[in-house]
């Protein structure tokens, strides 16, 4: 696969922009704006709901998206509801649980201590209404899942399972079979966040056997505002919509109403017509450059990326202790300096695209640093040569830290500063740092 002829495909990386940023949202190929284009100049009207031509042929291509979704995932096509993106998608199920018998007071649901917020939040919200126990299992030294943990904490109390396939700080790759195996075993129900692996490695949703599955079509290339809930077609039978309206109902009197069937009894409303059309395109172009292609790159560019870091002075690396058992995202800090700091040199010096902070997971990264860590995470657009100019620049940023302090404190500004409101000292320090660093590189 030539991974440097698709770049031609990504117009923002004419740019000269280095892109390490893909965890957050990916970048999205001309083929999957040519296919919301399509949408909007030549069939810009409403799905299931006109027999004109233009309507038809829209639901065409909608109802194409399930199919390509449910054959991309294993899954059928009536297992495979459009939503906004992961969060509804996993709001959906907690929605469905809540307004079911499903749980009892003193139920329990298991996840895990590093995961992103979505997978922590709502199960929070429904313990708190429901009287649930919320339990949070914890991860070995190389941030494996201590399986001996999360065996010792399901019991025939839990009721659900629900984790996260890939983290989205540390990129730990869950052994996802061998949990829903184990909780299967206790009668409990298991969710998947596939919102990290699904853009980057191939997923049988039938052989995980796991009972839901979200993720979201921004991450693997697809436009924003569209997601998937992936749910087993005699759970979705099962449980009640948590969206009620126009499409999502088969009859209505003004007595009761029955719902549609499946995967229209949970598509309320208008859909993201645009955004189904783009997750279609963004599944052919992935098809096309295949998921073993994808995974294969990824692992190289990580390999490369730690050995080409990993002695950086002042740099620390916090993940990559099992590389082999790693999506692409290193998470890292530098002595001396914040982590909103360096990801904005990196953007300033060299143009590239972290991102820093908690990343919507400030258990696990509060843990390691309360200032939060910075992120490079790469997809198969990334290149060796963009991972070089990375490594230099983190280099001279190390480098230059020390110059930088030496040079301040001989000029005994420092002391000057120390005197001013803290705002002050912020802005001269942020801007003379910048500021000196151009100049050096
Ligand atoms: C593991 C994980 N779950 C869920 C999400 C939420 O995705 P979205 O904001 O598209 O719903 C993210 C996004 O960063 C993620 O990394």
């Amino acid at each position: 696969m030539d991974f440097k002829k698709l770049r031609e495909d990504f117009p923002v990386l004419n740019k000269n922009i280095i892109y390490f940023d893909s965890a957050a949202s990916s970048l999205k190929p001309t083929q999957v704006l040519h296919k919301i284009r399509l949408y909007y100049e030549e069939l810009p009207v409403n799905v299931h709901r006109g027999i004109h031509k233009l309507s038809m042929k829209a639901s065409v291509i909608y109802e194409e998206a399930h199919e390509k979704v449910a054959d991309f995932i294993g899954s059928n096509k009536k297992e495979v509801i459009f939503t906004a993106n992961s969060t509804d998608s996993i709001n959906q199920v907690m929605y469905m649980l809540y307004n079911s018998d499903y749980f009892q007071e003193g139920d329990e649901i298991l996840t895990t201590v590093q995961e992103h917020h979505v997978d922590i939040v709502p199960w929070q919200f429904i313990s708190k209404k429901l009287n649930l126990k919320l339990k949070f299992v914890k991860l070995n030294n190389d941030f494996s899942l201590d399986v001996n943990d999360f065996k010792e904490k399901l019991s025939n109390k839990t009721k659900l399972v629900a984790i996260a396939h890939v983290s989205n700080t540390l990129g730990t790759i869950m052994p996802i079979k061998e949990i829903t195996k184990l909780a299967h075993e206790v009668n409990s129900l298991v969710l998947i966040d596939g919102s990290q692996s699904i853009p980057h490695m191939k997923f049988n949703f039938k052989e995980v056997d796991c009972d839901f599955l979200a993720f979201t079509a921004h991450k693997m290339l697809g436009p924003t505002g569209i997601g998937c809930l992936i749910g087993k077609e005699e759970l979705l039978n099962k449980f009640s919509p948590v969206r009620f309206g126009g499409d999502m109902i088969s009859n209505v009197t003004f007595e009761k109403s029955e719902w549609n069937t499946l995967p229209y009894k949970f598509e309320a409303g208008t859909p993201n017509i645009s955004g189904v059309f783009g997750l279609g395109a963004a599944i052919d172009y992935l098809n096309k450059v295949g998921l073993e292609n994808i995974e294969k790159h990824d692992k190289q560019l990580l390999k490369y990326c730690y050995n080409k870091i990993k002695d950086i002075k002042n740099l620390e690396i916090i993940n990559c202790k099992d590389l082999d058992n790693q999506a692409p995202i290193i998470l890292f800090r530098m002595k001396g300096i914040l982590p909103v700091e360096l990801s904005g040199l990196l953007d300033d010096i060299s143009e590239i695209a972290t991102r820093a902070g908690m990343h919507c997971a400030q258990p696990i990264v509060s843990s390691f640093d309360k200032n939060g860590l910075v992120r490079a995470s790469f997809y198969f657009y990334n290149t060796f040569e963009e991972i070089d100019v990375f490594a230099e620049t983190l280099q001279k940023i190390s480098e230059s830290l020390y110059k930088w302090f030496l040079k301040f404190y001989l000029n005994k500004r420092f002391l000057i500063s120390f005197y001013t409101i803290n705002i002050n000292i912020f802005y001269v320090i942020e801007n003379d740092f910048k500021s000196f660093l151009i100049q050096n590189s």
